[in-house]
């Protein structure tokens, strides 16, 4: 049990205002762009028109006579210095600057350097490069026809074919199937999407020719991982570069790779000796930058008469465009998407997934997501709606006659994994409480009867958040555990750092926050820095919820360290014993006489001035913390939805959250990442998609395409809680940060359809845009 600290301190549970908004409310914090070093020059890109083309000369002689460029550097430049291509964070290789050919639109052909950020824009104009077009493969179903063109002839294998990958057992699965007397399934789409964070990637690469040291400021998810694979391929000495992730505006999975623009910034900084700047625009970070999603995804179940489900089948075919450059473990090139089965106590499953090459930008990363356990979540509750509506039984009842028990976990699932805990029904019950499920459903008749048409959407997604354990997680090779060190100063205060690095979430606060419950410091005493790999400890940075898991219990780990240390200068300084001291957040005291007492305070100024003979001086400790298992949070959202029938508008009448993620640090910062996430779950299930036509062309490269959701769009979310402890978390804690992206999508569109179901709809592919079900209800004879 943790103990509960006074407001003062501040520890677990307390809704501490965000420390780091000081300084962003008032516009004073320092994202890379806001850098300005002596002697700084600006690099720009140029990049192709064509989604596949041979590329002829490239003539740079024109950008070159512009006043003020100091460089144009091409593929050619990079291939003397082995430096055209780079390692892909997925067992690929990708361009820096296109050779041969261009793969995808907006791909980067030139890095034009000049003194100042218009001129290198500028040139870029003026860089003449030619092209001789080739045969365009957008469809991924077609990747592998007999005459579809080869992409990459780089690769030894002459197919557009990068994977097969399975899980679960294929014969055992297909068994069940024969005998099921029910069976449902859909097709299903997760369009291409992308992150889109408020501030672009970009960097300040600045190398030192006299000390050959390397400092690069960079929009990075994980600096010490990039700091590591800048070492081992441009064979830098580790020690001379120090990556620096300063604030971020958002990153949602879209910085954790390593760009073109990052690589040749530093090779332009080499070669000049000069700082170099690159920041990406808007449309350059839509139409290159790692995209997300891109399943094209079928699920059956295999079900009894009366709803229970038997056996689930996926069979997913993912599109990666021009080069894998999926930010993923190496184990999973799906994923952790055999998540599938969800919260549903399958007893078989069998889940297969093909990746393909096609003319795109490259990627597959984890938008907001645990490694596509958002594509896993939307599968699995499409296909229970779809499943309910075979049967005609309520899908709330559906979802409760098979939900995983509380009293099976640790529960293994089919597909492997073994969920560490959950209670389904608990937050299934609170939701359909708050929204009153009962008198909606009524509601929704007495609509339908009046050609009126309302919808009521449930999700009750399971997550699997928390990479490591390294035995099984590591990015290239890097294992997946993650860090914390913790000093504290002889007056008290403390300096924690992590191998973590936020874009928003506000671990400034939180992880003082855990220090605090620790060790009975207030949290206005310590200051947490992440991002700077000169001073923090070694760790694989912040996506996939996986910080708090993490470096979470790292730090609570390494605050544990700290309070045995402290215990024993404690028994020193009340000439005690230690087992005769008892500990409650702040102080030591000599059990059964509480007056006896030593704050940690006065511990921290005698670990420097009155130092027990036989113990080091100082008070400080850091742990690299290897998680036993994920953690796998979850929840039960349900939204709903009236269709205008003249327009095909879908208005969210209301929506109502309920989220687990075990033991909470800080109320208000979980409910700040809840409303994000369901907004931008509301923007991919209506808005949102990166399509291309058939020439390859990006239709939703800037934001006047690829729409960005608004106060006015978005409705008022109504957010609650269950809690149900990580066991093997110490403190409880499980990760939430992409919870509302995973499970919000499969509720707004099971809302929708649900709306549209007594027409004969059975799915409808998102994002599930007003025109779409106008055309919809025209075909049902509805609208005119
Ligand atoms: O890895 P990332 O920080 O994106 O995700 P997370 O670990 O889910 O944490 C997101 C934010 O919510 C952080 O500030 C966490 O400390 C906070 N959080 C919390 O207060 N309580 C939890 N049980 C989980 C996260």
């Amino acid at each position: 049990m943790l103990q509960k600290t006074s407001p003062e301190i501040g520890g677990m549970g307390h809704s501490v205002k965000r420390k780091e908004d000081l300084r962003f409310i008032q516009g004073k914090g320092t994202y890379v762009d806001d850098l300005h070093l002596p002697g700084m020059v600006y690099g720009h890109m140029v990049r192709t028109p064509y989604a596949h083309a041979k590329i002829g000369a490239i003539r740079t002689e024109e950008a070159m006579k512009l006043p003020g460029v100091l460089a144009v550097i091409t593929g050619h430049d990079l291939e003397k210095a082995g430096l055209a291509w780079m390692p892909t964070l997925f067992h690929d290789k990708q361009m820096v600057l296109a050779t041969g050919k261009v793969l995808f639109q907006s791909q980067e052909v030139a890095f034009v350097v000049a003194e100042d950020r218009y001129t290198a824009a500028d040139a870029a104009e003026l860089v003449e490069v030619d092209y001789d077009d080739l045969p365009v493969l957008v469809d991924p179903h077609h990747a592998l026809d007999p005459d579809a063109p080869i992409l990459r002839e780089d690769r030894q294998e002459k197919s557009n074919h990068i994977f097969h990958w399975e899980v679960g057992d294929r014969q055992a699965t297909d068994g069940v199937f024969q005998s099921a007397p029910v069976k449902a399934g859909l097709n299903a789409f997760f369009q291409r999407c992308h992150p889109a964070p408020l501030e672009t990637c970009g960097c300040v690469a600045d190398y030192h020719p006299a000390t050959a040291r390397l400092t690069v400021w960079e929009t990075s998810q994980a600096p010490h991982a990039h700091r590591t694979l800048f070492a081992l391929v441009a064979g830098l000495p580790e020690n001379n570069i120090r990556i620096i992730a300063p604030d971020i505006g958002g990153g949602f999975g879209n910085k954790v790779p390593i760009y073109p623009g990052y690589v040749c910034a530093v090779v332009a900084s080499l070669q000049l000796g000069r700082p170099v700047k690159w920041i990406e625009t808007r449309s350059e970070n839509l139409q290159s930058t790692g995209f997300a999603r891109d399943y094209h995804m079928t699920a059956e179940i295999a079900a009894e008469r009366d709803g229970t489900v038997k056996a689930l089948r996926v069979k997913t075919l993912a599109d990666h465009g021009a080069f894998n450059a999926a930010a993923q473990p190496s184990k999973f090139p799906a994923g952790l998407f055999s998540i599938c089965t969800g919260s549903y106590d399958f007893a078989e499953a069998f889940c297969e997934v093909d990746g393909v090459y096609t003319n795109k930008a490259p990627g597959g990363i984890a938008y907001r997501c645990s490694f596509r356990v958002t594509e896993a979540a939307y599968l699995i509750e499409r296909a229970m709606d779809v499943l309910a509506q075979e049967l005609k039984m309520d899908p709330a009842e559906l979802r409760l006659k098979n939900f995983i028990p509380a009293d099976k976990f640790p529960y293994r699932c089919p597909l492997g994994w073994t969920y560490d805990s959950g209670d389904y029904k608990a937050a299934m019950n609170l939701a359909l409480g708050k929204i009153g499920y009962r008198d909606l459903r009524e509601e929704q008749q007495q609509k339908r009867r009046a050609g009126e048409l309302m919808g009521i959407g449930i999700s009750s997604f399971t997550e699997i958040v928390g990479a490591g354990p390294a035995h099984t997680f590591d990015i290239c090779g890097i294992k997946m555990f993650d860090s914390c060190e913790i000093r504290i100063h002889p007056t008290g205060k403390a300096t924690a750092r992590m191998g973590t690095k936020a874009q928003g979430q506000g671990h400034e606060t939180t992880f003082a926050q855990i220090v605090a419950q620790e060790l009975g410091i207030p949290v206005a005493d310590i200051t947490v820095e992440e991002g700077d790999t000169d001073t923090a400890p070694y760790g694989l940075g912040t996506y996939a919820s996986r910080s708090t898991p993490t470096a979470g219990a790292a730090t609570a780990m390494a605050s544990r360290k700290i309070r045995a240390k402290a215990r024993k200068i404690a028994a020193h300084l009340l000439e005690a014993s230690e087992e005769d001291l008892e500990w409650e957040p702040g102080k030591f005291f000599v059990k059964g006489a509480p007056s006896k007492a030593k704050t940690i305070q006065e511990i921290a100024f005698a670990a420097y001035t009155n130092i027990p003979a036989g113990v080091e001086a100082g008070l400080e400790a850091v742990h690299y913390y290897d998680p036993p298992n994920l953690t796998f949070p979850f929840g039960t959202y349900i939204c709903v939805v009236d269709i205008d029938k003249g327009t095909g508008e879908p208005k969210i009448r209301r929506f109502v959250a309920v989220d687990d993620c075990g033991n909470i640090i800080n109320p208000m910062i979980v409910d700040g990442q809840i409303h994000g996430g369901l907004t931008e779950g509301l923007a991919i299930a209506f808005m949102q998609e990166i399509a291309y036509d058939e020439s390859g062309n990006v239709q939703g490269g800037t934001f006047m395409d690829y729409l960005i959701p608004t106060a006015v769009e978005t409705p008022n979310w109504e957010t609650d809680k269950t809690c149900t402890p990580s066991p093997h978390h110490p403190l409880g804690a499980k990760g939430v940060g992409e919870s509302p992206n995973v499970g919000s999508p499969a509720a707004f569109v099971n809302a929708v359809v649900d709306a549209l179901s007594h027409l004969g709809v059975k799915h409808i592919d998102m994002p599930i845009t007003p025109w779409k079900i106008w055309q919809i209800l025209k075909e049902k004879g509805v609208s005119e």
